[in-house]
Protein backbone atom coordinates (compact mmCIF):
# COMPACT_ATOMS: atom_id res chain seq x y z
CA UNK A 1 0.00 0.00 0.00
CA UNK A 2 1.32 3.16 -1.08
CA UNK A 3 2.14 6.17 1.83
CA UNK A 4 -0.61 8.16 1.45
CA UNK A 5 -3.18 5.26 1.21
CA UNK A 6 -1.71 4.29 4.78
CA UNK A 7 -1.82 7.62 5.84
CA UNK A 8 -5.42 7.99 4.94
CA UNK A 9 -6.17 4.55 6.49
CA UNK A 10 -4.42 5.94 9.76
CA UNK A 11 -6.33 9.14 9.50
CA UNK A 12 -9.92 7.02 9.63
CA UNK A 13 -9.14 5.02 12.26
CA UNK A 14 -8.03 7.68 14.79
CA UNK A 15 -9.81 9.91 17.26
CA UNK A 16 -7.51 11.79 19.51
CA UNK A 17 -5.47 13.13 16.24
CA UNK A 18 -2.67 16.06 17.41
CA UNK A 19 -1.26 18.10 14.79
CA UNK A 20 2.07 19.50 15.56
CA UNK A 21 3.03 22.65 13.03
CA UNK A 22 5.52 24.79 12.38
CA UNK A 23 6.37 27.77 9.58
CA UNK A 24 5.91 24.84 7.20
CA UNK A 25 2.24 25.04 7.16
CA UNK A 26 2.09 29.00 6.78
CA UNK A 27 4.33 29.14 3.82
CA UNK A 28 1.54 28.23 1.24
CA UNK A 29 -0.49 31.27 2.79
CA UNK A 30 2.43 33.57 2.04
CA UNK A 31 4.20 34.00 5.16
CA UNK A 32 8.15 33.22 4.63
CA UNK A 33 9.18 30.70 7.06
CA UNK A 34 12.96 30.69 8.89
CA UNK A 35 15.04 28.06 7.85
CA UNK A 36 13.97 27.02 4.15
CA UNK A 37 16.60 28.55 1.58
CA UNK A 38 14.36 31.79 1.24
CA UNK A 39 13.61 31.80 4.91
CA UNK A 40 13.57 34.94 6.93
CA UNK A 41 16.90 33.54 8.66
CA UNK A 42 18.80 32.84 5.85
CA UNK A 43 18.58 36.78 4.83
CA UNK A 44 21.32 39.30 5.59
CA UNK A 45 20.73 42.03 8.81
CA UNK A 46 23.29 43.87 10.64
CA UNK A 47 22.74 41.21 13.26
CA UNK A 48 21.45 37.41 13.41
CA UNK A 49 17.91 37.67 13.14
CA UNK A 50 18.11 34.90 15.98
CA UNK A 51 19.97 38.02 17.88
CA UNK A 52 17.89 40.21 17.29
CA UNK A 53 14.47 38.64 18.71
CA UNK A 54 15.91 37.82 21.64
CA UNK A 55 15.14 39.46 25.10
CA UNK A 56 18.42 40.80 26.03
CA UNK A 57 18.35 42.35 22.21
CA UNK A 58 14.96 43.62 22.93
CA UNK A 59 15.89 44.89 26.53
CA UNK A 60 19.23 46.52 24.81
CA UNK A 61 18.38 47.87 21.76
CA UNK A 62 13.90 48.11 21.61
CA UNK A 63 13.64 50.68 18.99
CA UNK A 64 15.85 47.87 16.28
CA UNK A 65 14.04 45.17 17.66
CA UNK A 66 10.56 46.93 17.20
CA UNK A 67 11.49 47.95 13.58
CA UNK A 68 12.48 44.30 12.41
CA UNK A 69 9.94 42.71 14.46
CA UNK A 70 7.74 45.10 12.70
CA UNK A 71 9.49 44.58 9.32
CA UNK A 72 9.74 40.65 9.69
CA UNK A 73 7.60 39.62 12.17
CA UNK A 74 4.47 41.19 11.75
CA UNK A 75 2.18 38.72 9.62
CA UNK A 76 -1.04 40.56 9.56
CA UNK A 77 -3.59 40.27 6.52
CA UNK A 78 -2.96 36.98 5.45
CA UNK A 79 -5.50 33.70 5.26
CA UNK A 80 -5.56 30.01 6.42
CA UNK A 81 -4.67 27.42 3.99
CA UNK A 82 -6.19 24.31 3.16
CA UNK A 83 -3.80 22.62 5.89
CA UNK A 84 -4.92 25.19 8.47
CA UNK A 85 -8.22 24.11 7.14
CA UNK A 86 -8.59 20.67 6.73
CA UNK A 87 -6.93 20.45 10.66
CA UNK A 88 -9.86 22.84 11.71
CA UNK A 89 -12.32 20.48 10.17
CA UNK A 90 -11.29 17.18 11.52
CA UNK A 91 -11.34 19.01 14.63
CA UNK A 92 -15.17 20.35 14.05
CA UNK A 93 -15.87 16.72 13.61
CA UNK A 94 -13.90 15.00 16.47
CA UNK A 95 -11.30 13.12 14.91
CA UNK A 96 -8.62 15.80 16.06
CA UNK A 97 -8.16 16.88 19.69
CA UNK A 98 -5.37 19.79 19.41
CA UNK A 99 -3.04 21.39 17.26
CA UNK A 100 0.25 22.91 19.16
CA UNK A 101 2.10 25.04 17.43
CA UNK A 102 5.46 26.95 17.06
CA UNK A 103 3.95 29.84 15.25
CA UNK A 104 2.92 32.76 15.87
CA UNK A 105 0.47 33.71 12.62
CA UNK A 106 -3.12 32.79 14.47
CA UNK A 107 -3.34 31.02 11.37
CA UNK A 108 -4.91 27.87 12.85
CA UNK A 109 -7.80 29.80 14.61
CA UNK A 110 -8.66 31.89 11.75
CA UNK A 111 -9.51 28.62 10.32
CA UNK A 112 -11.55 28.01 12.85
CA UNK A 113 -9.54 25.53 14.71
CA UNK A 114 -10.56 26.18 18.69
CA UNK A 115 -7.73 24.20 20.77
CA UNK A 116 -4.83 25.10 19.74
CA UNK A 117 -1.64 25.55 22.35
CA UNK A 118 0.80 28.13 20.87
CA UNK A 119 4.08 26.92 22.34
CA UNK A 120 5.82 30.88 21.18
CA UNK A 121 2.62 32.55 22.13
CA UNK A 122 1.04 34.97 19.37
CA UNK A 123 1.44 38.51 17.64
CA UNK A 124 -2.31 39.20 18.20
CA UNK A 125 -1.64 39.53 21.56
CA UNK A 126 0.56 42.51 22.88
CA UNK A 127 0.43 43.72 26.96
CA UNK A 128 1.96 46.87 28.78
CA UNK A 129 4.98 45.24 30.28
CA UNK A 130 3.86 48.16 33.31
CA UNK A 131 0.08 48.28 33.38
CA UNK A 132 -0.40 45.00 31.81
CA UNK A 133 -3.62 46.16 29.34
CA UNK A 134 -3.93 44.66 26.21
CA UNK A 135 -3.36 45.54 22.86
CA UNK A 136 -4.00 44.50 19.46
CA UNK A 137 -1.33 43.68 16.89
CA UNK A 138 -2.69 46.74 15.15
CA UNK A 139 -1.34 48.90 17.85
CA UNK A 140 2.15 47.45 16.98
CA UNK A 141 1.90 47.85 13.44
CA UNK A 142 1.46 51.56 13.15
CA UNK A 143 3.06 52.86 16.45
CA UNK A 144 6.19 54.87 15.51
CA UNK A 145 9.10 53.18 17.00
CA UNK A 146 8.78 51.68 20.37
CA UNK A 147 5.12 51.04 21.23
CA UNK A 148 4.03 52.67 24.37
CA UNK A 149 0.88 52.52 26.15
CA UNK A 150 -1.06 55.36 27.81
CA UNK A 151 0.49 54.85 31.05
CA UNK A 152 4.06 54.87 29.43
CA UNK A 153 5.03 51.38 29.61
CA UNK A 154 6.62 49.72 26.72
CA UNK A 155 3.74 47.02 24.98
CA UNK A 156 5.59 44.35 24.58
CA UNK A 157 3.82 41.40 22.05
CA UNK A 158 3.39 38.22 23.34
CA UNK A 159 5.69 36.00 21.80
CA UNK A 160 8.46 33.99 23.04
CA UNK A 161 11.68 35.82 22.32
CA UNK A 162 14.92 33.80 22.67
CA UNK A 163 16.27 33.27 25.86
CA UNK A 164 12.53 33.19 27.20
CA UNK A 165 10.78 30.39 28.88
CA UNK A 166 7.43 28.66 27.46
CA UNK A 167 4.24 29.23 29.14
CA UNK A 168 3.57 26.40 32.26
CA UNK A 169 -0.03 25.98 31.20
CA UNK A 170 0.81 25.96 27.97
CA UNK A 171 3.65 23.42 28.19
CA UNK A 172 1.41 20.60 30.23
CA UNK A 173 -1.49 21.22 27.78
CA UNK A 174 0.27 20.45 25.10
CA UNK A 175 2.55 17.59 26.68
CA UNK A 176 -1.03 16.18 27.81
CA UNK A 177 -2.20 16.00 24.19
CA UNK A 178 0.53 14.51 22.54
CA UNK A 179 0.91 11.76 25.41
CA UNK A 180 -2.79 11.12 24.67
CA UNK A 181 -2.40 10.66 20.93
CA UNK A 182 -3.16 8.37 18.57
CA UNK A 183 -1.97 9.63 15.96
CA UNK A 184 0.37 12.79 15.68
CA UNK A 185 1.06 14.76 12.36
CA UNK A 186 4.33 16.31 12.41
CA UNK A 187 3.65 19.38 10.22
CA UNK A 188 6.53 21.89 8.32
CA UNK A 189 8.69 22.21 11.03
CA UNK A 190 12.70 21.69 11.14
CA UNK A 191 12.24 20.24 14.26
CA UNK A 192 15.86 22.65 15.45
CA UNK A 193 14.64 24.54 18.17
CA UNK A 194 14.13 23.43 21.48
CA UNK A 195 12.41 22.45 23.78
CA UNK A 196 9.46 22.74 21.17
CA UNK A 197 11.08 19.90 18.98
CA UNK A 198 11.72 17.58 22.31
CA UNK A 199 7.45 17.35 23.04
CA UNK A 200 7.79 14.82 20.13
CA UNK A 201 9.32 12.39 23.02
CA UNK A 202 6.18 12.49 24.78
CA UNK A 203 3.92 10.52 22.20
CA UNK A 204 3.68 6.96 23.20
CA UNK A 205 2.16 5.45 19.74
CA UNK A 206 3.52 4.07 16.52
CA UNK A 207 1.60 6.59 14.15
CA UNK A 208 4.54 9.52 14.20
CA UNK A 209 3.97 11.06 10.78
CA UNK A 210 6.14 13.91 9.64
CA UNK A 211 5.42 16.33 6.57
CA UNK A 212 8.12 18.37 6.15
CA UNK A 213 9.43 19.39 2.49
CA UNK A 214 13.28 19.15 4.36
CA UNK A 215 14.69 16.38 5.76
CA UNK A 216 14.87 16.72 10.16
CA UNK A 217 16.64 15.36 12.38
CA UNK A 218 13.57 12.95 13.08
CA UNK A 219 12.77 11.84 10.11
CA UNK A 220 15.02 8.18 11.47
CA UNK A 221 12.23 8.04 14.10
CA UNK A 222 9.18 8.42 12.31
CA UNK A 223 6.88 5.98 11.06
CA UNK A 224 5.46 7.71 8.21
CA UNK A 225 7.91 10.36 6.51
CA UNK A 226 6.90 12.52 3.20
CA UNK A 227 9.18 14.92 1.81
CA UNK A 228 6.78 17.46 0.06
CA UNK A 229 4.53 20.19 0.13
CA UNK A 230 1.76 19.94 2.60
CA UNK A 231 -1.32 21.62 0.27
CA UNK A 232 -0.20 19.41 -2.29
CA UNK A 233 -0.87 16.12 0.22
CA UNK A 234 -3.79 17.91 2.57
CA UNK A 235 -5.61 18.58 -0.65
CA UNK A 236 -5.63 14.88 -1.17
CA UNK A 237 -7.04 14.13 2.49
N1 LIG B 1 5.23 22.12 2.78
C1 LIG B 1 6.01 21.30 3.53
N2 LIG B 1 7.08 21.74 4.23
C2 LIG B 1 7.37 23.05 4.15
C3 LIG B 1 6.61 23.96 3.39
C4 LIG B 1 5.50 23.44 2.69
N3 LIG B 1 4.71 24.22 1.93
N4 LIG B 1 7.17 25.21 3.52
C5 LIG B 1 8.24 25.07 4.33
N5 LIG B 1 8.35 23.78 4.71
C6 LIG B 1 9.31 23.20 5.66
C7 LIG B 1 10.75 23.58 5.39
O1 LIG B 1 11.36 22.54 4.65
C8 LIG B 1 11.35 23.71 6.79
O2 LIG B 1 12.10 22.56 7.15
O3 LIG B 1 8.99 23.76 6.92
C9 LIG B 1 10.15 23.82 7.73
C10 LIG B 1 10.13 25.13 8.48
O4 LIG B 1 11.22 25.11 9.36
P1 LIG B 1 11.64 26.47 10.10
O5 LIG B 1 11.70 27.56 9.10
O6 LIG B 1 12.85 26.16 10.94
O7 LIG B 1 10.38 26.81 11.03
P2 LIG B 1 10.05 26.15 12.43
O8 LIG B 1 10.52 24.73 12.50
O9 LIG B 1 8.63 26.40 12.71
O10 LIG B 1 10.95 27.05 13.44
C11 LIG B 1 10.78 26.78 14.81
O11 LIG B 1 12.23 28.65 15.29
O12 LIG B 1 12.95 30.83 15.25
C12 LIG B 1 12.16 29.94 15.88
O13 LIG B 1 10.33 30.66 17.10
C13 LIG B 1 10.73 30.38 15.79
O14 LIG B 1 8.77 28.97 15.94
C14 LIG B 1 10.00 29.16 15.25
C15 LIG B 1 10.98 28.05 15.57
Amino acid sequence: MDKLETLKNWISESSRIVAFTGAGVSTESGIKDFRSVDGLYNQKFEYPPETIISHSFYERNPEYFFRFYREKMLPLGFSPNITHRVLARWEAEGRLQAVVTQNIDGLHQKAGSQRVHELHGSVLRNYCVRCRRFYPAEFIRDAQGVPRCSCGGIVKPDVVLYEEGLDQAVIEQSVMAIRRADLLLVLGTSLTVYPAAGFLHYYRGNRLVLINRDETPYDHSADLVFHQSLGEIFSKL
